[in-house]
């Protein structure tokens, strides 16, 4: 089972888990952020993808139940000279607030079904109007690869999972392949993802 306490262990140490660049599919939506919006790295651990949003302009918050990656993040981000606040908190007892946010990155946050449900919802209640939705998560098609990802397969996201847990947003891209991860040591190889970009109305 993956707890906060897990993720302090795995995170104790000065190693980058997923190492310090932000994930590629997000850098790929850098056309799409603008400085000054207001963003939310959901799940951001050591803070690749804060600390790069922030970088490049936007106002950032991390969010992870991971004291410990949300110290190194915050590290990061005063290397790179950025503010980032940080949330340490539970996605799924989190009081996320209503239309806060105009960029939320849900990257490989990969929550069990009950548990996706609750933070989809609370994504869902603080993405704001025009907001966007980026989102990189393993499929079931990773089970078995040794690139990363969750041991249960009941934590994987599928198309069709993306759809039902954010209905209601326009679907600008929705994809699922193999892509060549190159983050750190916990991913390193070929790897099958759900990719989407969503935008609220
Ligand atoms: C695979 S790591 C990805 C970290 C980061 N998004 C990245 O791509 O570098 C998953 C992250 O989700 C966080 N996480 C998992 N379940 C969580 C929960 N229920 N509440 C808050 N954070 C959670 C973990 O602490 C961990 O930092």
């Amino acid at each position: 089972m993956s707890t906060s306490l897990a993720w302090n262990e795995r995170y104790a140490g000065g190693d980058f888990q997923f190492g310090e660049a932000p994930n590629l599919f997000l850098l790929s939506q850098a056309h799409r952020l603008r400085p000054h919006m207001r963003a939310l790295a959901v799940g951001d651990g050591e803070g690749r993808n804060g600390t790069w949003m922030a970088e490049r302009g936007l106002d950032t918050t991390s969010v992870d139940w991971s004291e410990v990656g949300l110290a190194k993040a915050r590290a990061l981000a005063d290397r790179r000279g950025v503010a980032l606040p940080t949330v340490t908190a539970d996605l799924t007892r989190w009081d996320w607030p209503a239309a806060a946010f105009d960029v939320i990155a849900w990257v490989f946050v990969h929550l069990p079904p009950e548990d996706r449900a609750i933070a989809c919802a609370g994504a869902m209640r603080a993405l704001a109007p025009g907001g966007l939705l980026l989102l990189e998560c393993f499929s079931p098609a990773q089970e078995g690869r040794r690139s990363g990802g969750p041991k249960d397969p009941a934590l994987l996201w599928t198309r069709a999972l993306v759809e039902r847990h954010f209905a209601g947003l326009e679907v600008l891209e929705l994809l699922d392949g193999t892509v060549a991860l190159d983050e750190g040591p916990r991913h390193q190889g070929l790897a099958e993802v759900v990719r989407a970009v969503l935008r609220r109305a």
